[in-house]
């Protein structure tokens, strides 16, 4: 990776200065335009970059991609699988960077690997103007830092699908589902393209400049053009960059250079530059033709596919932004206490328009759109505008003179809780400088770009609180009111975000939803064997397995737009939930090509047998779990509880639903090892609440590589899995459950127990937590508790706050030991290992008659070998004992 130095304060010199400064503004202050750019920071009313930290880890769902080499964000939502990387950052997180995002953090649209550039090369990088010029040129980038005027100033990007996640709600579109947090802010430094385009003097009849990356992909290297009279205004900004808020441009974002064209879709700022063509036509580029375009609405996905004119309509191709605003706060979920009506709340978000044109407006209702308020915005890039001419890294930063806007604003209300809590909804829209407003309602595109309706936000009254709904989550992620009104019959199009109308009937279903996709070939009649299956895993032939059919997938490998590995990765498998929820309409329709015949019943038992798929028409089960089927649920956060423990958190099917695991009982988790595709499977329980609704919470303590050992699969596995990702439950399953008031069921003999003893090690707290938890919240339960935890480290206690939390306020029948193997010196608890001296001073048999007591064991298998035997010796009988 990059050599360059880091440093967390401050963000990171670029690696070399121009030795060809900018000159410097007359009536600047000379002082302060030749000091340094941290200084200038320093006393700087503008916003700094954030702290960032440059990851330098490769995350373990990278290393079996081409991008192995580059190390990512593990926050960031992958929103097409493991690759190519295309990700937003969870939108709050994205949001409290505030105005420039750190470029770990922005958003990222790959359409395959990245192009690895080592720093010794940069300076080397080559590009070159060629096409309708009188002097062509080849300019490294030494020169373009050398011999051009370096500039610095603030940019928003934004993906063409900002926003699509909604669109793909109402109908599947042929993009990826994209959420409200495809656009990020950066300070750019680089030099005007026109300063480069102007010096290569174009030729009469030039009419557009071709960009083209150094990535090559499918249907060529990624390329698309933009207008040359836009171009050479430079109130339009069009820069070619190679700095990204004071340091070298991340691989992610373009190293070494990239075109950024502000006020335009993020798909024509090309990265990886390599060519600049000034052409008297738009471009030919498959990209830029089959991408980044809306289409007149009532073309079809098998319309657009068999009518290629459509594409070729120049009319339809996007250029400038539309204007557009979301909500970040009330986030997704978040929850509001309604005890304190009198209290404000502070409703804020994010707006931005196009080609230049301010936010003039931003409006708030919430009275579905009857009545607006004016919301406060925050025009932070004025405040670059208005700074005095100065060097800020590497460019000089002196644009009071542009007028147009090239960035996000921010904009906030204040809303008593008592209005939230009277209100249906929240929605927000803005306008720009040419009163283009956001349209009502959502126009629905084949590609679903730009879009751009009010952004609603619903408001559920919950027992005490109001909890808040966006529009949708970005990927596979279920939840939103888009999805909920879809799934209770009710047609988001009608104008009124599916609520039913007065006067009519019922809700009407979407046509379309009905209209089934053939996926087969007439004539294929072959029965495939799971041998034959099986045979087929591999990454040269690979065949998988959709809704029962084999598709033979050797034939798209090149040709699939998110790279070979999307059908690698499903060689040998039955991939239709994934398939099924990512394709578009278009894509299933080139199915029955590539269809080679039908799984035998045998072979769809077997798969049964690893996935029974249950009733897709039943109604939503009351809980989650079933014992006879796998069952999914989508991965939502990932929280460190200590250097080696995470808890994950699991999305279940709808937000009232519970898990369904009795209190002691376990469930398995299924996850494929992304290299081999071979099952894991282990027991874990959760640690979430069994009354909890909506979600569970997983304690795993992970076994990650080492230098003296290879990890467990499970850990590296669960470690790799990405935000938004699906795993799969099954359950509940063991022997013991613990029914309340000392009775306990032990594989079906019900027993009552006085005492329990609860002996655990390291992550076998996990189990023993759902019972000790029981018993102390139950205040009738008398049941008496010791438990005796053992660990090495006193940070390595698993749960600790709670377990003295549960302890102190139940002391009458509570006794919590801890031991620790490597205690620090001022440790007041137990010393030593879980073993003989320490379980007869505290696990005493004679105390008891009986019967009355139970010891539940749960740890690594040496600690419960050596724990029974200690206790045998003790004069326990091994029906009084129970290890999980
Ligand atoms: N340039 C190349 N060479 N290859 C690409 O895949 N994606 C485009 C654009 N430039 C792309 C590219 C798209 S669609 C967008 S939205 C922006 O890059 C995203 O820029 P970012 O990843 O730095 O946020």
């Amino acid at each position: 990776m990059s050599s360059i130095p880091i440093n967390l304060q401050t963000p990171r010199e670029l690696p070399w200065r121009p030795a060809h400064l900018p000159p410097t503004p007359p009536d600047s202050d000379s002082e302060k335009a030749e000091s340094d750019s941290s200084s200038q920071q320093a006393n700087s009313d503008f916003p700094l970059a954030p702290p960032t930290l440059e990851p330098t880890q490769v995350l373990e769902l990278d290393k079996k991609t081409p991008d192995s080499w580059l190390p990512r964000d593990p926050r960031l939502i992958r929103l097409t699988g493991v690759h190519p990387f295309n990700v937003e950052a969870p939108l709050s997180d994205l949001f409290n960077e505030g105005f420039l995002t750190s470029p770990e953090l922005f958003y990222v649209r790959n359409h395959g690997h990245v192009p690895q550039v080592r720093d010794e090369e940069i300076p080397d990088w080559e590009f070159t103007v060629e096409g309708l010029v009188d002097r062509p040129m080849t300019l490294t980038l030494r020169q373009l830092m050398e011999e051009y005027e370096q500039q610095t100033y603030p940019i928003t990007l934004v993906c063409a699908g900002n926003r699509r996640k909604e669109q793909n709600v109402v109908r599947k579109t042929k993009g990826f589902s994209w959420g409200a947090a495809g656009v990020s802010t950066a300070l750019f430094t680089g030099v005007l393209m026109a300063d480069v385009i102007r010096r290569a003097k174009p030729k009469r009849g030039a009419r557009y400049v071709c960009m083209e990356g150094a990535d090559k992909l499918p249907n060529g290297y990624y390329g698309t053009s933009v207008k040359l009279n836009w171009v050479m205004d430079e109130n339009r900004g069009m820069m070619l960059a190679h700095g990204m808020n004071g340091e070298m441009l991340r691989p992610d974002h373009g190293k070494p250079l990239r075109a950024v064209i502000p006020g335009q879709i993020g798909g024509r700022s090309v990265k990886w530059l390599k060519k600049l063509i000034v052409t008297a036509e738009p471009s030919d580029n498959w990209y830029h033709i089959y991408d980044n375009r809306v289409l007149p609405t009532m073309v079809s996905p098998e319309e657009s596919a068999n009518k290629p004119e459509w594409w070729t309509d120049e009319r339809y191709a996007i250029y400038d932004l539309s204007t557009n605003s979301a909500i970040a706060y009330p986030a997704h979920d978040e929850r509001l206490s309604m005890t304190e009506s009198s209290e404000n709340y502070r409703v804020k978000g994010y707006a931005y328009g196009g080609g230049g044109r301010r936010v003039t407006r931003v409006e708030i209702s919430l009275d579905q759109g009857k009545t607006w308020r004016l919301a406060n915005i925050d025009y932070a890039e004025d405040r670059y505008r208005d700074a005095s001419p100065q060097h800020l890294y590497g460019g000089s930063l002196d644009f009071g003179w542009r007028e147009a806007s090239f960035c996000w604003c921010f904009w906030e209300l204040d809303m008593s809780v008592a209005e939230l809590a009277g209100a249906k909804d929240i929605l927000c829209r803005a306008m720009d400088e040419s009163m283009n407003l956001q349209p009502r309602d959502l126009y629905w595109s084949v590609l679903g770009m730009m879009n751009n309706p009010w952004y609603r936000i619903a408001i559920c009254k919950e027992d005490g609180h109001l909890r808040f709904e966006h529009p949708t989550q970005p990927a596979l992620m279920p939840g939103g009111w888009m999805e909920r009104v879809k799934k209770s019959g009710g047609d988001l199009t009608n104008g009124f975000w599916g609520e039913q109308i007065e006067g009519q009937s019922s809700p009407k279903v979407i046509e379309e939803e009905k209209a089934e996709i053939k996926m087969t070939k007439d004539g294929v009649n072959e029965k495939i064997t799971i041998d034959d299956l099986r045979k087929h895993d591999k990454e040269d032939a690979p065949w998988f397995v959709v809704n029962g059919e084999v598709y033979d997938g050797t034939a798209f490998l090149k040709e699939h737009p998110g790279g070979a590995t999307s059908i690698t990765s499903a060689a040998g498998l039955d991939c239709s939930d994934e398939f099924m929820a990512i394709h578009s309409e278009t894509a299933k329709s080139m199915m029955p090509d590539y269809h080679i015949g039908s799984l035998d019943e045998e072979g769809r038992a077997a798969l049964a047998g690893e996935d029974i798929t249950l009733d897709e028409n039943a109604p939503p089960s009351p809980s989650f779990l079933s014992s006879r089927a796998w069952k999914k649920a989508i991965l939502r956060t990932k929280k460190s509880v200590s250097w080696d423990t995470h808890i994950f958190t699991f999305k279940l099917e709808h937000d009232d639903q519970i898990l369904g695991l009795p209190t002691g009982q376990h469930l398995m988790i299924r996850l494929r090892d992304p290299a081999t595709r071979e099952a894991i499977i282990r027991s874990y329980t959760p640690i979430s609440e069994i009354s909890k609704r909506g979600y569970m919470d997983v304690l795993v303590k992970l076994y990650l590589d080492t230098n003296d050992r290879p990890g467990g699969k499970m850990s590296k596995a669960l470690d790799s899995l990405p935000i938004g990702h699906y795993v799969d439950f099954k359950g509940p399953i063991g022997k013991f459950q613990y029914l309340g008031k000392g009775r306990c069921d032990v594989n079906g003999d019900e027993r009552h127990v006085k005492t329990f003893y609860m002996i655990c090690g390291g992550s076998g707290i996990t189990p023993i937590y759902q019972v000790f938890r029981a018993v102390v919240q139950d205040r009738d339960d008398k049941t008496k508790c010791v438990v005796l935890d053992g660990n090495r480290l006193l940070e390595d206690i698993l749960c600790k706050a709670e377990l003295d939390g549960f302890a102190k306020d139940n002391a009458e029948k509570c006794r919590l030991l801890y031991t620790l193997t490597q205690a620090p010196e001022e440790w007041t608890g137990l010393r030593g290992r879980i073993a003989a001296p320490l379980l007869s001073e505290h696990v005493g048999r004679k105390l008891h008659a009986d019967g009355e007591a139970m010891v539940l064991v749960c740890g690594p298998e040496a600690l419960e070998k050596s724990v029974h035997q200690a206790l045998l010796g003790n004069g326990w009988k091994d029906d009084e004992l129970l290890f999980f």
